[in-house]
């Protein structure tokens, strides 16, 4: 045998050096629920280790992970339920405390880049992403724009870095980018939730924010996790009208998805490693099927090879902390 695929797994100085991809804090971005409220917790069931926080909890969380060396967060508001409409109307309020807190993290944190979350969901009576027309059920593109677009102008101004718009509506990377260019926003980053599939891997987090949808489900928008060459077409329109950062979500049933944008599109692409795919992981590492460091580093490992630089995930603070320990 002159062939031996081996000899390079041989010593761990081969197989470092031989390595195609890692993982580094820099690649992790950690999503977190706010609550408005100074301070204190809540669990999150379905979520095991992950809590809604307070402004004190959330500021110590931030810290933490700066100090980790994590470069992002993105930040999802606990709307109360009285506040929530059909047209989701709390988003456009400049009192509500969802501004505040960007404000404060910006201010507290100036080299943590701030994600926000544009979509009606956390605040619509109805638990969609867009305004329902009450006759017939429809979800109502252009009409949610309007609303979308305001939304991603009062986070900006409240500095956010990256604006990220999870709705699905068609045009909304234009419409945003064009008001965000008329009020004098050029260098906030938008990262266009490009392919979010309608997906089954959402569970834990509409426990968290307590926004599944009262009717219906989210495939007259979300993407049918049967294509993906319509991934592609997402993206390509995203690119085109103004987007930074193209994301896939969920990650670890798509990524040959994360692959195709790769190879197709020029901007950096993000995974959305999604609260389904935590959850899981967490359940079995309970039951004390799997050893969780090994699992999680695997799983965000195939991020990168498959093509990712970004990745949103909740294990975050954790495999910052296993990177910083090894
Ligand atoms: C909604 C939104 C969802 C997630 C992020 N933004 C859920 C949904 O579309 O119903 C899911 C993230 C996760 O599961 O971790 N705009």
């Amino acid at each position: 045998m002159h062939i031996r695929p081996r000899r390079n797994r041989k010593t761990t100085s081969l197989r470092e050096m031989v390595c195609e991809s890692g993982i580094f804090c820099s690649d992790l971005l950690a999503p977190l629920f706010v609550l408005d409220q100074v301070s204190g917790r809540e669990p999150i069931t379905t979520l095991p280790g992950q809590f809604r926080l307070g402004m004190a909890e959330l500021l110590n969380e931030c810290r933490e992970l700066q100090n980790l060396g994590v470069p992002a967060v993105a930040l999802f508001p606990v709307v109360q339920n009285n506040l929530k409409t059909k047209n989701g109307k709390a988003a456009l309020d400049l009192n509500f405390f969802y501004y505040r807190v960007i404000s404060e993290i910006r201010n507290k944190f100036p080299n943590l880049s701030v994600m926000t979350d544009v979509a009606l969901d956390p605040y619509s009576s109805d638990g969609h992403d867009g305004i329902v027309d009450s006759k017939t059920g429809e979800i109502l593109n252009d009409e949610t724009l309007e609303v979308l677009g305001q939304m991603a102008l009062l986070q900006a101004r409240a500095g956010a870095s990256i604006i990220g718009p999870s709705d699905m509506m068609d045009g909304r990377i234009e419409y945003i980018r064009n008001i965000l260019e008329s009020e004098n926003q050029k260098d906030i980053n938008i990262m266009a939730y490009s392919a979010k599939y309608a997906s089954s891997f959402y569970g834990p987090f509409r426990d968290a924010l307590d926004s599944a949808p009262k009717f219906g489900d989210k495939k007259s928008y979300q993407m049918d996790y049967r294509n993906k060459r319509e991934a592609l077409r997402e993206a390509l329109l995203d690119q085109q009208e103004g987007a930074d950062i193209l994301m896939v979500k969920p990650g670890l049933a798509y990524l040959d998805v994360i692959s195709y944008l790769r190879e197709n599109t020029q901007l950096p692409i993000a995974a959305y490693n999604v609260s389904g795919e935590y959850a899981m992981v967490k359940a079995a590492v309970a039951s004390g099927w799997a050893n969780e460091e090994n699992m999680v580093n695997e799983i965000l490992t195939s991020f990168k090879r498959a093509g990712a630089k970004i990745i949103l995930t909740y294990h975050a603070k954790d495999a910052a902390l296993w990177l910083q320990k090894n």
